[in-house]
């Protein structure tokens, strides 16, 4: 098949996004005019040296940067602009359900109160969901960096939204903050029913993947790259059916691989796991979820039908309903009749 036609199959597949940090869909371009409109200095005066400096050797290079950024949103408008930026991006690419993190925490350290960020999220999710057709599931993300304390403070800051988030995530930096660090408060948040996320095994080490998933008991791996050093995850993995998500374009940007072609997605593909296709960070990362697909096709020679398969799973590994999921899987296979 030719790259056009395997674009456009793309394009058509109905897909679900399910590993999407909000505040790393933050264009340069907005972030200049919110820095306008909020009269804050940025760093970069102009859009060539902002995306200068978006070259990195690691996450950690990366966070700086991410976490630089986001001081210029301030408002319910600012989140909700930065929101309906991305959810308009994502229908562009036929991406019919999101499931969003976001980090209060990032914004409640400098003074934003967590009902500012999380109102204005939350209103263009709804604007989302009328205007485009786009459903989504927002998930609350500890900082990792900080401490399981302050993870426990923010679950009682975000009390009175509770019933707004799907799940929970962990994301930051990896190295040194194990899932462990935070047992008590996952066993707290499996109690009150959220499903539960970890962004695991992408610069860490595959140990740190089976406390994720056999000590904590988590739903999804975010990521999982170096789950594929260890057989036996692996097979833990395929048996258990644990979604994989999955994000290319920032693997190679932050080089946990240093060409797409060492991508592990197609074997993981080979061996059976519920593997996904992601953007994390599209801003950042030079591409949004279609040419995650396109690029990912390209290095590795995915099939239409693997391509089909990436679809399918990123419904099955939604927390979408049974119902919902069989809806949108049929959609697909209409899409490719
Ligand atoms: N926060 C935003 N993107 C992230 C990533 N790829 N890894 C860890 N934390 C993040
Ligand atoms: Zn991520």
């Amino acid at each position: 098949m030719t790259d056009s036609s395997q674009n456009s199959l793309i394009q058509r597949l109905p897909k679900a996004e399910l590993h999407l940090h909000i505040e790393g869909s933050f264009e340069p371009e907005l972030m200049m005019q919110l820095a306008a409109r909020n009269r804050i200095d940025l760093r970069f005066k102009t859009l060539d040296e902002a995306k200068a400096a978006y070259n990195f050797s690691n996450l950690q290079e990366f966070l700086d940067l991410y976490y630089e950024g986001m001081q210029v949103l301030r408002t319910e408008e600012d989140f909700h602009d930065l929101t309906w930026a991305y959810l308009q991006r994502a229908a562009q690419d036929n991406v019919r359900h999101v499931e969003m993190f976001f980090d209060p925490q990032a914004h409640t350290e400098r003074g934003v109160p967590f009902g500012v960020v999380t109102e204005g999220i939350l209103a263009a999710l709804a604007r989302g969901e009328k205007e485009l057709g786009v459903t989504s599931y927002l998930i609350l993300s500890f900082l990792r960096h900080l401490s399981e304390d302050d993870g426990f403070a923010l679950l009682k800051e975000s009390e009175g939204w509770h019933d707004r988030f799907v799940g929970v995530g962990l994301d930051s930096s990896e190295m040194g903050h194990p899932p462990l660090k935070f047992e008590r408060l996952y066993k707290r948040c499996r109690e009150m029913g959220f499903k539960l996320c970890m962004h695991a095994g992408e610069e860490g080490p595959p140990a740190y993947v089976r406390e994720a998933l056999i000590e904590i008991g988590v739903d999804r791996i975010d990521h999982g790259n170096r789950s594929m050093e260890d057989p036996a995850l692996i097979q833990i993995l395929k048996d258990t059916q644990t979604p994989l998500t999955n994000c290319p374009l920032s693997n190679l940007s932050l080089c946990v691989i240093n060409d797409l072609k060492d991508s592990p997605v197609k074997a993981q593909l080979e061996a059976g796991l519920l593997v996904t296709v992601n953007s994390d960070d599209p801003a950042y990362f030079g591409g949004y979820i279609a040419r995650n697909y396109e690029k990912t096709a390209e290095a590795l020679g995915l099939s239409d039908a693997q391509l089909i398969t990436l679809a399918h799973n990123s419904f099955t590994a939604s927390f979408l309903p049974e119902a919902g999921k069989q809806k949108h899987l049929a959609a697909i296979d209409a899409a490719v009749a």
